[in-house]
C-alpha cells in the first residue's frame, strides 16, 4: 500500500538549501516538546501548542516562553480564539494511541475516539499547509489496518491527503532503535515529504557517544542526572545482568541491561525501571534518557525525577522530528513562493494541486 502511494516522497536533507523561516506550527499533544524542540530546530516557529498534564505544560511553558500554551484537555482548545489571527503553516503532535478506534467514527463525543477527532477538528480550522502526526508503529497494523484507513480517511474528508511512512530514529543519528510511524498531508494535492535515512544500520551512533561524559554515580539534579535510588544489594543484582538480559524474567521489558557499542533499545519511563546503563551497576538517569532521545542539555524537564522520565519517554526524539521538518521545507518555501505569485494561497482547493506550484521538481528529481 505503501509502495503506491503517490505523493510519498523522501527528501535527501543534504539538498535542502536552508531551513524553515517565517513558519508557524501548533504543536497538539505537546507533552514536553520533543516535537516543537525538533521543529524549533528545523527553523520553524512554535505559536501555540496544548497538553493536558501540568507538569509536562510547565516544561513546554520552561523551553519554549516564545509560544502560547493551552494546559488543559484538547476538547476545550479554541484554536482561532488562543491565537489571534496568527498564521499557522504546520500543525504537528501525536495523539496518545488509545485516542484511536474505528467504533463509532461518526461521534466526535465517543470518548474511545476522542483525542484523535480533536486533531482533525483543529486542523480542519486552522487549515495549515502540512500537518504530521507522529505515533507507534503499531498503529498501522490496529485492527488489521481500519484504524490507519480511519485515520486517512477522517483527514480526506476535510480536504488533506495523508501519506504515512515508519520511520526509524536512528537511521536520522538518534542514539537510540525507536521506530515510529508519521503521518504526513497537505491540502494542496503536493508530494507528502519525508527524510531521507542518512546512516546505514552499520553506522549507527552508540550509545556511549550520547552518555559516557556524564558522571558516573554523582547526580547532577539541575540537568536532571538522578536516577531511581539503588541499595547495595540491588547494585549487586545488576552487577551480574548480562547486556541484553533483565533483571526480572516475568517483566522483561524493564531494566534491561544496553548494549555496548550498540544504539539504546527504545527508552521509556517504566515507572523508575528504566534501561540499565552499558558498563555501570545502575539505571540509566533521566539526563540519559534525554541525551537518548537528543535532547540538548540546555532544555530542563520539570517535576520529580519519575515525572521527568515520563516526559522523556512519551517525546519524538527532536533529532527525528528536525528531520521531518526540513523535509517540508522545500515544499513548504514553493508553496509561499506560489502564494507570493497568486496572492492567492488560502484556496480551499480540497486536494486539487494549485496552479502556481506545477510543475513541482521534488528533491528526489521527480516532477509531479
Ligand atoms: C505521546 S505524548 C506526546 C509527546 C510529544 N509529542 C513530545 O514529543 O514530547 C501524548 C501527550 O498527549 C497528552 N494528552 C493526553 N490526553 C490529552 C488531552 N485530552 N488533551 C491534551 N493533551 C492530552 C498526554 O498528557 C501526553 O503528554
Amino acid at each position: 500500500m505503501e509502495d503506491r502511494d503517490p505523493l510519498k516522497r523522501f527528501v535527501e536533507l543534504r539538498d535542502v538549501d536552508g531551513r524553515a523561516n517565517g513558519m508557524n506550527f501548533v504543536d497538539l499533544f505537546s507533552g514536553a516538546g520533543g516535537f516543537s524542540q525538533g521543529l524549533r530546530q528545523a527553523g520553524f516557529t512554535p505559536v501555540a501548542s496544548v497538553e493536558l498534564i501540568e507538569i509536562a505544560s510547565a516544561t513546554h511553558c520552561r523551553n519554549f516562553p516564545e509560544c502560547k500554551h493551552f494546559s488543559g484537555d484538547i476538547k476545550n482548545f479554541n484554536p482561532s480564539e488562543w491565537l489571534e489571527g496568527k498564521s499557522v503553516h504546520l500543525v504537528a503532535g501525536g495523539p496518545p494511541c488509545q485516542g484511536f478506534s474505528v467504533a463509532g467514527k461518526r461521534d466526535p463525543n465517543d470518548p474511545r475516539n476522542v483525542l484523535f477527532r480533536q486533531y482533525v477538528r483543529i486542523v480542519a480550522e486552522l487549515r495549515p499547509w502540512y500537518f504530521v502526526m507522529e505515533n507507534v508503529p503499531g498503529i498501522l497494523t490496529m485492527k488489521n489496518g481500519a484504524v490507519r484507513y480511519a485515520i486517512v480517511e477522517a483527514f480526506e474528508e476535510i480536504g488533506y491527503k495523508t501519506s504515512v511512512a515508519v520511520l526509524e530514529s536512528a537511521d536520522y543519528r538518534v542514539p537510540q532503535i525507536r521506530p515510529r510511524a508519521i503521518f504526513v498531508a497537505n491540502r494542496f494535492g503536493l508530494p507528502n515529504p519525508f527524510p531521507k535515512p542518512q546512516l546505514r544500520p552499520d553506522e549507527y551512533v552508540p550509545i556511549e557517544s550520547a552518555i559516557s561524559d556524564l558522571p558516573e554515580y554523582t547526580p547532577i539534579p539541575e540537568i536532571n542526572h538522578e536516577w531511581t535510588k539503588h541499595s547495595k544489594n540491588f547494585m549487586d543484582r545488576i552487577s551480574k545482568v548480562p547486556a541484553g538480559g533483565s533483571l526480572y524474567e516475568t517483566y522483561f521489558d524493564a531494566f534491561k541491561r544496553q548494549y555496548p557499542g550498540l544504539p539504546s533499545m527504545t527508552v521509556k519511563e517504566n515507572h523508575g525501571g528504566t534501561h540499565i546503563h552499558p558498563h555501570l551497576n545502575r539505571v540509566i538517569s533521566a539526563r540519559e534518557m534525554a541525551r537518548l532521545q537528543t535532547f540538548p542539555d540546555s532544555f530542563i524537564f520539570e517535576g520529580p525525577m519519575k515525572k521527568a522520565m515520563w516526559q522523556i519517554g512519551n517525546a519524538i526524539p527532536p533529532r527525528l522530528a528536525e528531520c521531518i521538518g526540513l523535509a517540508l521545507v522545500p515544499y513548504m518555501n514553493a508553496i509561499a513562493d506560489a502564494g507570493e505569485i497568486q496572492g492567492d494561497i488560502d484556496i480551499p482547493n480540497h486536494g486539487e494541486a494549485i496552479s502556481g506550484v506545477q510543475p513541482f521538481l521534488c528533491a528526489d528529481g521527480t516532477s509531479l
